[in-house]
């Protein structure tokens, strides 16, 4: 189980701390399968950042299967078991896509990885990790790197973000796959709708706090409705500013 009591996120930009994660209580159990969505700018990505140790959380506790990880680096929480594939996936320049994959997948699965994520290994093995590869492309990539490591806990940032409608579907099952195997508790962050209606359970994430959370059967209806009424950035001004071009 993951559990996060009363955590707090703040950053500074030199002149003011802005406070990015509210109180955020959440439990999540093993073998669920979990959505957690929201609004551009709710604190998704950054959640995922404090339970992976890239953010350090200001204030409460993280505990994984009873042990308190607040203070682990990420180094020591992915050897405990917790993975995450990146919204923006890094590049690295000089890396070629075979020594990235040998971190984390053997010499002998390196090919059917690549494969499993709809690359053909001949055309990229040899290629560099660097901006030459399309948004696409490096998603797969750290898809398969991910996929490839024993993980209790996955945590994936917007798996659809440039993959094309054709691959998507596929991509979706390797995830389902990888979770059906079992013993894993998978975060899907997410604003497709097809994988809202997958999951076991919704968490709904804004302004940096959990405003709803439940089985999908419930929350979704509820997104639903929300995402029919017209959204307004809440900074003052008048739709007048609005111009259609
Ligand atoms: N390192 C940082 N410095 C300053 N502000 C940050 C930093 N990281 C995140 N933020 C801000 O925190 C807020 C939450 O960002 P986050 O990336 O977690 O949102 P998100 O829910 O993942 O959004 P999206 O759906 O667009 O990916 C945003 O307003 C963002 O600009
Ligand atoms: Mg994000």
């Amino acid at each position: 189980m993951l559990k996060l009591e009363s955590v707090d996120l703040n950053v500074s930009n030199g002149h003011e701390d802005f406070s990015i994660l509210k109180g955020i209580d959440l439990e999540l159990e093993d073998n669920k399968f979990y959505a957690l969505t929201g609004p551009n700018g709710g604190g998704k990505t950054s959640l995922a950042k404090v339970i992976m140790g890239i953010y350090k959380n200001n204030k409460g506790k993280i505990f994984f299967d009873g042990l308190d990880i607040t203070n682990l680096s990420i180094t020591e929480r992915a050897k405990a078991g917790i993975s995450y594939a990146f919204q923006n996936p890094p590049r690295f320049k000089g890396m070629k896509i075979e020594e990235l994959l040998k971190i984390s997948a053997d010499n002998n699965s390196l090919r059917a990885r690549l494969r499993a994520v709809g690359l053909c290994p001949q055309d990229y093995l040899d290629r560099e990790c660097d901006t030459s590869l399309s948004g696409g492309e490096m998603k797969r990539i750290e898809l398969a790197t991910v996929l490839s490591r024993p993980s209790k806990v996955v945590m994936y940032d917007e798996p659809e973000a440039g993959v094309d409608l054709w691959s998507f579907e596929s991509l979706l099952q390797l995830i389902r796959n990888y979770h059906k195997k079992g013993n894993v508790i998978s975060i899907v962050i997410t604003h497709h709708e097809r994988v809202l209606s997958l999951a076991d359970e919704i968490i709904l994430l804004a302004d940096g706090k959990i405003t709803e959370r439940g089985p999908r059967e419930k929350v979704l209806p509820l997104i639903q409705k929300e995402s029919r009424c017209c959204w307004q950035a809440n900074c003052g001004g008048n739709d007048d500013e609005i111009e259609c071009y």
